[in-house]
């Protein structure tokens, strides 16, 4: 009888997987009917997104784009299905033109599921919050703000590097690297500079980015339960920080001053109706702000040490150039911003750095009415997908493209829309600037102080969804034989 059961159970769901199989290929085939983009939708709700993912993990993410483009060539668009999304993924720098310059138009940002289940004070991932997130960051990151932050960044730097690399024969770079982003990141959004204090708002955040692009299925133990548990631990250690500043601030006790950081500025600052933010709100837009700000900075930073360590004649060239800034400061005096503009070839090498290594792998969109592109139908509600690999890594926008070349960045730079770490159009990321100025800080301190030479001289870059070196790229360091002299 048992027998009989299990047989007529297996029976069952054979039936029911090919069917399901059958049904989902069957829309697909309909849909090239209709002029869709060529592509498939892979299995049965999880689609392909294995594939996008896997080919990141191995350390790859630009396979999954390539192949598909080797496949259907000469067309530069595909569509597939990851993230449990029918989505459309446009390449090259027409692709990315047409996305940049069609928001709100044809298309609209769209973060995938999980994202909302990470910031549950909702909306905090669509348009309208992200126009209203938008609104208060300019004053934030005005240019005349920026500058201020510049000796405040140096003095951290300077801490960080006294901390956690001097007198050390090894480190592992990249926690250090988010340790320094992070610490930056708490001092300017929300005035904490306690480094044991950092320390412990920084735990929760390692499993927040894989949990943030993954499959959103929440089970013990997988990325995305991580995610939302970290983002609960964040957001309680927020409120507490918010009802403590709310205090400071209406008791006029000197303690706390309306123009101090970011979180002051988002407490005394009203929309168009007179209406405050709820702590809720500003304590997902500062985790938005914190999780944009720090991941992508610490991938940007833990690559500057690994191609320096890996390119002798580039490490000379930006240690030519911080020294001689550095030569000209008197002692104790911090960066400013006469510095940063002296760090021309600097900045070209961390372009480059992030030309091969962009710390995000692209961005989705959603779309917001049926419409044609290169000749395909894109229907409403279908999810798009801009990749910076698909130029990035393209020999059409950048000749030989693995060569390390910082030069593709003099003049007039690359072409538009091929160089898209930052993305583009009225999405792109406001936190640029501030990025460049942490980034330029860190390596000015890295070089004045050391030489580094990787530990293990083949490890692996896994794209997690940001590029990490698999072991967190432990190297030796070598202090700088000008810095011993002086
Ligand atoms: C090397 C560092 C960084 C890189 C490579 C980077 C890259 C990006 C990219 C590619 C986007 C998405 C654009 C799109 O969807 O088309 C983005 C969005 C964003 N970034 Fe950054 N970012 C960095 C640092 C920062 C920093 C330091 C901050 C804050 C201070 C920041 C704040 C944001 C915000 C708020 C958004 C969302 C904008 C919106 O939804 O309109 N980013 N970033």
């Amino acid at each position: 009888m048992e027998l009989f059961f299990l047989c007529g159970l297996f029976l069952f769901l054979s039936v029911s997987v090919v069917s399901l199989f059958l049904l989902y290929h069957h829309t697909s085939a309909r849909g090239q009917a209709g002029r869709l983009p060529p592509g498939r939708f892979g299995w049965p709700v999880i689609g392909e997104s294995w594939e996008f993912m896997s080919t990141g993990w191995k350390g790859f993410p630009e396979k999954f784009i390539f192949d598909r483009l080797a496949k259907y060539a000469p067309c530069q668009v595909f569509k597939t299905s990851i993230l449990l999304e029918k989505t459309v993924v446009m390449c090259g720098a027409a692709g990315n033109k047409f996305l940049f310059s069609n928001e709100s138009k044809l298309v609209q940002a769209w973060w995938p599921k999980s994202v909302d289940k990470i910031f549950p004070s909702s909306a905090s991932t669509s348009t309208e919050s992200s126009k209203k997130l938008r609104k208060l960051l300019p004053n934030f990151l005005k240019p005349e703000a920026l500058q201020r932050y510049i000796p405040i960044m140096d003095t951290i730097a300077q801490r960080h590097f006294a901390l956690g690399w001097e007198g050390k024969e090894k480190v592992e770079v990249f926690p250090l690297a988010k340790n320094y982003t992070f610490w930056i990141a708490c001092r300017l959004f929300l005035s904490i500079e306690d480094p044991i204090e950092v320390a412990r708002f920084a735990e929760p955040f390692n499993d927040l980015a894989a949990g943030i692009i993954g499959v959103p299925i929440d089970l013990p133990g997988t990325p995305f339960n991580k995610g939302i548990k970290a983002s609960n631990i964040v957001r309680k250690q927020l409120k507490a920080v918010i009802k403590q500043r709310k205090l400071d601030l209406a008791d006029d006790n000197g303690k706390a001053s309306s123009t101090q950081d970011i979180l002051s500025h988002m407490l005394l600052t009203t929309d168009e109706d007179g209406q405050f933010m709820s702590e809720l709100d500003i304590a997902d837009k500062i985790l938005g702000l914190l999780i944009a700000g720090h991941d992508t900075a610490s991938a940007a930073c833990t690559f500057v040490v690994k191609f320096l360590a890996e390119l002798p004649h580039v490490y000379e060239g930006v240690c030519k150039e911080q020294m001689e800034i550095a030569k000209a400061k008197k002692p104790g005096e911090l960066l400013n911003w006469e510095d940063i503009q002296k760090m021309k070839y600097s900045w070209n090498v961390a372009c480059e750095i992030m030309r091969l290594a962009p710390p995000l792998q692209g961005g989705f969109r959603e779309a917001i009415t049926d419409f044609m592109y290169s000749g395909f139908q894109v229907p409403k509600g279908w999810k798009l997908y801009w990749s910076a690999n698909s130029t990035h890594r393209n020999p059409q926008c950048f000749p030989e493209p693995e060569k390390f070349d910082p030069s593709r960045f003099e003049g007039t730079g690359p072409a538009p829309y091929t160089y898209v770490p930052f993305g583009g159009g009225p999405r792109m990321c406001p936190g640029k600037e501030y990025a460049r100025l942490e980034i330029l800080v860190f390596m000015h301190n890295y070089v004045k102080r050391f030489r580094s030479e990787k530990i293990l001289p083949h490890e692996k870059v896994i794209v997690n969804p940001l590029p990490i070196p698999e072991k967190g790229l432990p190297v030796r360091l070598y202090p700088h034989p000008q810095t011993v002299e002086a």
